[in-house]
């Protein structure tokens, strides 16, 4: 009998999955709304790996460890960059269209907190697009893709011990339970809790919440990156500015033609992106409108059609050479706790790509790793699976409540109650009425059938939210993205090492042995 295999979304996490899986294996790829929802897609910037003669693994590492502020795994950061890089040059020996140069070699980019240009890129800045095209194409014979397959919860054997399937909603309301040997979340993050966000409308943190409710443990939910380079035109968002383009030369200025970054850290515009965020957000504060200034950046509109296309429809002329940018919610560090494999504490669950948390980015993610990570963890567990002795699936199945919390409150009003206390900076004052706010909204008790696909996001945005609040609470001090304005430093003596880990109810503070501080220059002067 072969060994079923459910996957939950469908962006690079989940078809470089299916590219590795041995092909005895049945996977069941089950997506929200369609293959052109997923983060992946939007991804401007590209996957990183060290390929210059004078890069290497370890400055790769390196430079993945500073600017994660002293808070990734680093056994786990090595073997992900590690993997990474033998899967990117078996993409390109086998004829992946990442850009090359006129003497056809990878151009390689260079983004924030980069030592060196490492990042590949496809068609410029639609190297997200692009790939899951390439991958989808070659979606081996085993693999069936459900589209239109909103996952509602996960299935448990009646022991409560294993996650054994999922059961999931059909456009036309019918809800399916499917049983398998492994589920598989890759449902990435949770852009949609924030107004301004680089992410896909689909992303509300229903794959974190699957899996919360289903006892597996969330961790490092504090860890919130903004990037700093949305474009945002009469306060309308139009989508990413890529990093690439600062990597190209451009420079953050104000109205008067400022440079904001000159002084403020050693890699100035290219610092690591929490710093370039906060700045971004005071110099907003204090009424000054960021550009980017592009003058320096040869032939824009070839490396950057996806760019260059937003700043048409923003009505945004490139010849006067600056794009208006503000920064905007973008990725989440912290997600499912995993192991090596991709295993979540819940026996027979899995998390891969964004919603998985694996110690690879720390605080603060470095740019480009993450589709890096997602093409790992993907493998990671099609090898998992490929090569295990799956142990008879328990027949008998506990019955999950099909009824969810839904409350009475619009994604809007929930977006801009975030944003106001949960975003770039963060005190406990605002923090502690956010908590207050968000556990005093009434909610409804519906059952799945009776409730549309709107509702179930918001129930998942709004729990998400809560855990997320009581995170960023706790951890009284600040770290790579977290950024707490009455505790301003970096507190190793009291946080070092230390995550906070949810699960069934409870929040608790672990200390990880495996985070070891060896960051050598700090965001944050230290308490
Ligand atoms: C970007 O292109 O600036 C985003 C890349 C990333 O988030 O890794």
């Amino acid at each position: 009998m072969s060994t079923r295999i459910i996957v939950i979304g469908s962006g690079i996490a989940a078809l470089s999955l299916a590219a590795h899986a041995s092909d005895d294996c049945e996977i069941i790829i089950l997506t929200k709304t369609t293959t052109d929802d997923s983060n992946s897609m939007l991804a401007q910037g590209g996957i990183a790996t060290s390929y210059l003669p004078d890069d290497s693994i370890e400055q790769h590492l390196h430079d993945t460890l500073e600017a994660g502020a002293g808070h990734n795994d680093q056994v786990a950061s090595e073997a992900i960059i590690r993997e990474g890089k033998a899967i990117v040059l078996e993409l390109l020996k086998r004829g992946c269209p990442f850009d090359k140069t006129p003497s056809m070699q990878p151009r390689l980019g260079k983004e924030g907190a980069h030592s060196q240009n490492r990042i590949f890129h496809a068609g410029g800045d639609q190297t997200g697009r692009i790939l899951v095209q390439y991958l989808l194409k070659q979606l081996p014979k085993n693999v069936q893709l459900i589209q239109s397959a909103q996952v509602l919860e996960l299935v448990k054997s009646a022991d409560n011990k294993r996650c054994i399937g999922a059961i999931y909603k059909q456009s036309d309301g019918q809800l399916i339970t499917l049983k398998a040997d492994a589920v598989v979340l890759s449902t990435g993050g949770c852009g949609q809790l924030y107004p301004v966000t680089t992410n896909n409308k689909t992303l509300t943190g229903d794959g974190l919440m699957m899996a919360y409710r289903a006892g597996a443990a969330l961790v490092d939910l504090e860890f919130t990156q903004f990037h700093p380079t949305l474009l945002i035109n009469q306060q309308h968002v139009f989508g990413l500015v890529s990093e690439a383009v600062r990597g190209q030369g451009a420079t953050l200025e104000d109205e008067h033609g400022r440079a904001v970054m000159a002084g403020i850290h050693p890699m100035a515009d290219l610092a690591p992106r929490d710093v370039v965020a906060r700045v971004l957000q005071r110099e907003a504060q204090s009424g000054h409108q960021i550009y980017l200034n592009i003058r320096p950046v040869q032939h824009f509109r070839d490396h950057f059609p996806t760019i260059s296309k937003l700043c048409d429809t923003a009505q945004i002329d490139l010849d006067t050479g600056k794009i208006p940018v503000s920064p905007g919610m973008h990725f989440l560090m912290g997600g499912i706790k995993v192991d090596e494999n991709s295993q979540s504490s819940l026996p027979g669950l899995y998390a891969i790509g964004e919603v998985a948390c694996t110690g690879l980015h720390g605080a603060n993610r470095l740019a480009s790793n993450s589709l890096l990570e997602g093409l790992v963890t993907g493998k990671r567990v099609a090898m998992a699976l490929s090569h295990a002795q799956i142990t008879q699936m328990p027949s008998v199945q506990s019955s999950p409540s099909l009824t969810i919390e839904v409350p009475t409150l619009s994604l809007p009003t929930l977006q801009n109650w975030l944003n106001e206390a949960l975003a770039i900076e963060r005190s406990s004052e605002g923090l502690t009425a956010l908590r207050d706010k968000l556990a005093h909204v009434d909610c409804q008790i519906t059952h799945y059938r009776n409730a549309c696909s709107k509702q179930i996001e918001i129930a998942n945005a709004w729990a998400l939210a809560k855990l997320i609040t009581q995170s960023a609470l706790l951890r009284d001090e600040s770290r790579g993205s977290h950024y707490r304005k009455d505790s301003p430093k970096r507190c190793d003596s009291k946080w070092q090492g230390k995550q906070i880990v949810h699960q069934l109810g409870r929040v608790s503070i672990i200390e990880n042995p495996r985070i070891i501080n060896s960051c050598t220059t700090s965001n944050f002067a230290h308490c």
